[in-house]
């Protein structure tokens, strides 16, 4: 079933405003059923998580209807769902977590291809336990990741492989599964930043043989908020410095003060708006995996359309060409600075940013520095109307 993306388009209140928004990757439009929803339980009454009163059931309600939520999303354990304040507070978290068991001489691998907030947590926290970090690198031509570039830095002493679902800079989609079953045969933990492919790909922990994915709900459709997702037996492991009077129990133990209720019911409706972007019968799991293979189909569709017309401009130059991708276009533009191009097209109503996207490692070992280029990256929203402004935007600038 193909999905509608006319009608999907109404349902997002910012795209009235005619502007043609490639800066997904930096966080999705909001459809108004997700507004509503955060602004529905602002307006209820609604106290601290509890049994006892109308209000406080209704956040706990709120809660555990987010875990279910994400748990269907991502195909994990409702009970190993964590939220936290972004992706990169949970994963800093988390590293210094894991890292009071390490020890002098152990090591962590991480990927040149990452997000920073995929690389720096585990770098400090090496540094705190004295342990070593092994860098992956990638091809800096094609943007891919070999599965080699990671499991040749496998040893007896790796304690965890932390590595990228997809690039949110060259949409690279690295062999999640063969590198975590690698670094599962040495007893690595596999750390996998889901943030940029959940919005793009049906996720599945298993399948992808992630212990722990992190993700980020204001990438696809929902609020600003990170979320965590493990086997709860596994969290069960890890010991995390908490207040006294909070709770030892998992996933709690590991979401510091009080949850945003609201937040958190905006994440329920932006996975139920998911799972409703083509017509599907099943559970709320079956349909989602049905919408993202749809949006997989169209947003590869546009982004063939898309990488053919800017490649062929005279004077823009495509960076990285992975074979297994999201719809994520990194470009530069002859005789313009990313900042240039970012302001122009901007004046013409299309959002295309520039800059290294906090991938820093990955920007500077493309030789493109802090200063990186311009990203392009589609959503289930965009349409070939988008791509053809885009193309003539930047047409225009050589
Ligand atoms: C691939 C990737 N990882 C991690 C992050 C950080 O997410 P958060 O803003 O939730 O910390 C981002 C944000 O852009 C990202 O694109």
């Amino acid at each position: 079933m193909s999905m509608d993306v006319a009608a999907v388009r109404t349902a997002f209140p910012a795209l009235t405003d005619g502007v043609a928004y490639f800066d997904g990757p930096g966080g999705s439009q909001v459809p108004r059923a997700v507004a509503d929803a955060v602004a529905d339980t602002l307006c209820s009454g609604i106290s601290n998580r509890g049994t006892v009163s109308a209000a406080e059931r209704r956040a706990d309600a709120v809660v555990v209807k987010a875990r279910a939520a994400v748990a269907d999303l991502l195909g994990a354990h409702p009970g190993g769902v964590v939220f936290g304040r972004s992706m990169t507070q949970l994963t800093f978290d988390l590293a210094r977590a894991l890292a009071a068991g390490w020890k002098p001489g152990d090591e962590v691998v991480v990927s040149r291809l990452d997000h920073d907030a995929n690389i720096r947590p585990w770098v400090h926290a090496a540094a705190a336990a004295g342990v070593t970090v092994r860098w992956a690198d990638f091809d800096p031509r094609s943007g891919e990741l070999a599965t080699e570039a990671v499991t040749s830095l496998l040893t007896g002493r790796t304690r965890v492989v932390a590595v990228t679902g997809a690039s949110n800079l060259l949409g690279t989609r690295p062999d999640v599964p063969s590198i975590a079953a690698a670094a599962h045969a040495v007893g690595a933990l596999v750390f996998v930043d889901g943030v940029h492919l959940t919005p793009h790909a049906p996720v599945d922990l298993a399948e992808l043989g992630a212990d722990v994915f992190a993700c980020s709900p204001y990438k696809f459709f929902g609020p600003h908020l990170g979320v965590l997702a493990a086997d709860p037996a596994l969290l069960e492991t890890v010991l995390a410095p908490k207040l006294a009077p909070q709770t030892d129990a998992v996933p709690e133990r590991f979401e510091l003060g009080t949850l945003p209720y609201e937040l958190l019911a905006g994440v329920t409706a932006a996975v139920d708006f998911i799972a409703r972007l083509v017509p599907a019968d099943g559970d709320r799991r079956s349909r989602i995996v049905t919408s993202m293979r749809s949006v997989q189909a169209h947003e590869d569709v546009l982004l063939a359309d898309l990488v053919a017309r800017l490649g062929a401009i005279e004077g823009v130059t495509l960076h990285g060409s992975p074979s297994r991708r999201t719809p994520t276009v990194l470009f530069s533009v002859r005789g313009r600075t990313p900042d240039e191009v970012h302001l122009l097209l901007a004046e013409r109503g299309v959002n295309a940013p520039g800059g290294s996207f906090y991938a820093l490692e990955a920007a500077r070992w493309m030789g493109l520095g802090e200063a990186g280029a311009n990203r392009a990256g589609l959503a289930p929203y965009t349409d070939q109307r988008d791509v053809d402004r885009l193309v003539e935007g930047v047409a225009a600038l050589v």
